[in-house]
């Protein structure tokens, strides 16, 4: 038996530390396999909610610097101008159906004692609606894994029905559909047919009290005048909110999906 653990969309330094203090204690009780983490929320690139969010190849290091294997994206994998740096990363991966040319690549395998899991980054297109067919993109990868022994998919997307769709499209032949994008954490964690873990989202690793882990003025100044807002996008300053589940695994499929319920913030403090 393997055991997953995805973290859902870290957001800001804070987050990335919070997880930084709490990731010992998780590996040393919940024993993970794989360790994969969304960070298009990773670091503040710029003023704007909508292309101010992404990574820098310094914050990303951090992660893989506390045990994460892979690191996925999402509508933010391109912000900032450090982006096409981050994406020279192997174990970056950012949605696989957004085209050939945009930097970066969407699905990686990671070997652990001889056990391959692949890990494929789709984004809805109720998200980004430049996108590919996201089924149609995955079959062709699907086909041409054979040799993989479990698939796990971070499915980028606003819209449950999407999310549940994809999921249930993919039943029985991926590991686990495992959604992300809006921050909220949902509790409907089941297994779909055929052992393909579900949730239509993660949630996120940041700070709570305002919008998706960002204050809400801008927001609600964008709401309000339907224009972008002139106000710089910054963190909200709440506890942090850890949103993570781990996925237990036999063979391909799936046999259990849960919360990793809040830790404390590190182990002596
Ligand atoms: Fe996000
Ligand atoms: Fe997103």
């Amino acid at each position: 038996v393997k055991r997953l653990l995805f973290i859902g969309d870290i957001v800001g330094e804070v987050g990335l530390a919070h997880l930084e203090a709490v990731l010992p204690h998780l590996k040393a009780t919940l024993r993970p396999d794989f360790i994969v983490a969304n960070a298009e929320n990773l670091a503040l690139t710029g003023s704007q909610t909508r292309t101010g969010c992404g990574m820098t190849p310094e914050l990303v290091a951090r992660l893989f610097g506390a045990g994460v294997d892979l690191v996925t994206g999402g509508n933010h994998s391109w912000d900032g101008p450090a982006s096409a740096r981050v994406h020279e990363e192997a174990r970056v991966l950012r949605p696989l159906n957004y085209g050939t040319a945009a930097p970066g690549r969407g699905a990686a395998i990671v070997d652990r004692e001889g056990f391959q899991l692949g890990v494929i980054n789709l984004v809805g297109r109720s998200t980004l609606p430049l996108a590919d067919d996201p089924l149609a993109v995955i079959e062709v990868q699907l086909a041409g894994w054979s040799e993989v022994d479990a698939v796990l998919v971070d499915f980028h997307s606003e819209s449950v029905t999407e999310k549940l769709a994809l999921a249930y499209a993919l039943a029985g032949r991926v590991t686990a559909v495992l959604g992300t994008h809006t921050h909220v954490p949902t509790t409907d964690l089941r297994l779909l047919p055929g052992g393909t873990a579900y949730v239509s989202d993660v949630g996120m690793t940041g700070p709570s009290g305002g919008i998706q882990g960002y204050a809400p003025e801008p927001f609600v100044q964008a709401l309000r005048t339907r224009l972008p807002s002139d106000q710089p996008v910054s963190f909200a300053t709440g506890p942090i909110e850890f949103g993570a589940v781990y996925v237990d695994v036999k063979g391909r499929f799936a046999t259990a999906i849960a919360r990793v319920e809040a830790p404390p913030p590190s182990r002596g403090t």
